[in-house]
């Protein structure tokens, strides 16, 4: 009953599928995670989530111990509870959100200090608060507490910072403790550098977890040097269990890094785009916004099952998105998620029947097709 685990199913060349177990549900891999970062996936209600095929969402400490703190989440039953979501959850750590998100920071030895992008108040994480924060929550999958470089950076200062995470998480595996049903996983830092991708694998691997996230990566590095990190980070990390690239990606980056040995992500991308009009699918990228759309009574994908195709036009959704209308934001964000959902499922058939190299193919000349 209090088991976690990962089992994999299936491997075509060094793209694997799988299952991680959990109490609150199995999660299919390789598994797409949307993100509900405020205890919402914005403009979705859960039972729509999750009727895209989404086995997991991310939450994270950042957002949720500002507002409206975790201490009130526990006291109101769980995130779980909070927000209506009893399938797994996965929170991230706070210390990439700090630094991406935060005013005037300081980070020391010992955790890092901020202010709140909310109002301006003042905060500390340390790997021990950001696992009490995440066992508050109820996470079912804790990230270590790490810090990661913008890129591009220097070398020593990538050394620098990777060496810190690698303390931080040595420190978070402590304060974690044994937690039957939860699982913590370790974040390998490292910047593009293979010593360093190496050294941090090995500080992880000494320490032990039920799960590997490559961190550190879409930072603005580009998809090309992403790839070829990818290409040596994600060998070092063990094979028998799930291995998690952080916030990650657009279509072919996901497709990218399941080819090269990853089996979970997560990304604001498809939610955060439905809002602003940017819409995936099978043959491209569309902007609804696009007058050319005004008349156009087709649906956005032939092949989608989400509600946007099925009762939708294209002339609709650019109306109701030029008119501000918040059914835009639920339509598109749906469509993007069913989308980005049909693919991992894509992904984890061709992989259990031996064919993902023609998937890749295909996947690829379907999105070449031009004018959509
Ligand atoms: N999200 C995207 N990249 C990272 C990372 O390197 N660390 C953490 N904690 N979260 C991330
Ligand atoms: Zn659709």
């Amino acid at each position: 009953m209090t088991s976690t685990g990962f089992t994999k199913h299936a491997q075509d060349g060094m793209a694997r599928s799988g299952v991680i177990t959990t109490p609150r549900g199995e999660i299919r891999t390789p598994a797409f995670m949307p993100v509900g970062t405020a205890a919402t996936v914005k403009a979705m209600m859960p039972e729509s989530v999750a009727s895209t095929g989404a086995d997991i969402l991310l939450g994270n400490t950042y957002h949720l111990m500002l507002r409206p703190t975790a201490e009130r989440v526990a006291k109101l039953g769980g995130l779980h509870k909070f927000m209506n979501w009893d399938k797994p959850i996965l929170t991230d750590s706070g210390g990439f959100q700090v630094m991406s998100l935060a005013g005037l920071r300081k980070l020391t030895e010992r955790g890092v200090t901020f202010k709140s992008h909310i109002d301006g108040s003042k905060h500390e994480i340390t790997p021990e608060r950001s696992m009490e924060i995440q066992e508050l929550l109820g996470s079912d999958i804790v990230m270590c507490f790490d810090e990661c470089p913008a890129l591009p950076a220097d070398r020593a200062r990538i050394a620098e910072s990777m060496r810190l995470s690698m303390r931080w998480a040595k420190r978070s595996r402590e304060a974690f403790g044994d937690r039957p049903g939860h699982m913590l996983f370790g974040i390998q830092q490292g910047g593009l550098e293979q010593d360093f991708r190496q050294e941090s694998a090995e500080a992880l691997r000494e320490i032990g977890f039920d799960g590997y996230a490559v961190g550190g990566l879409a930072v603005g590095e580009g998809q090309e040097a992403m790839f070829s990190t990818l290409d040596f980070a994600t060998d070092m990390l063990p094979e028998d269990k799930p291995r998690y690239l952080m916030g990650v990606g657009k279509p072919d980056d996901i497709v990218g890094a399941v080819a090269r040995g990853i089996d979970v992500m997560d990304c604001v991308l498809p939610s955060r785009s439905g809002r602003t009009g940017q819409v995936f699918t099978r043959m491209g990228v569309l902007n609804i916004k696009n007058a050319r759309h005004m008349d156009d009574p087709r649906p956005l994908d032939e092949n989608c099952s989400c509600p946007a195709c099925q009762n939708y036009s294209r002339a609709y959704l650019h109306h109701v998105f030029r008119s501000q209308e918040i059914i835009s934001s639920m339509l598109l964000t749906w469509h993007n998620l069913q989308y980005y959902q049909d693919i991992m499922a894509g992904m984890r058939e061709a992989i259990a029947a031996g064919r993902f190299t023609q998937w890749q193919a295909d996947f690829h000349a379907g999105r070449a097709q031009g004018d959509i």
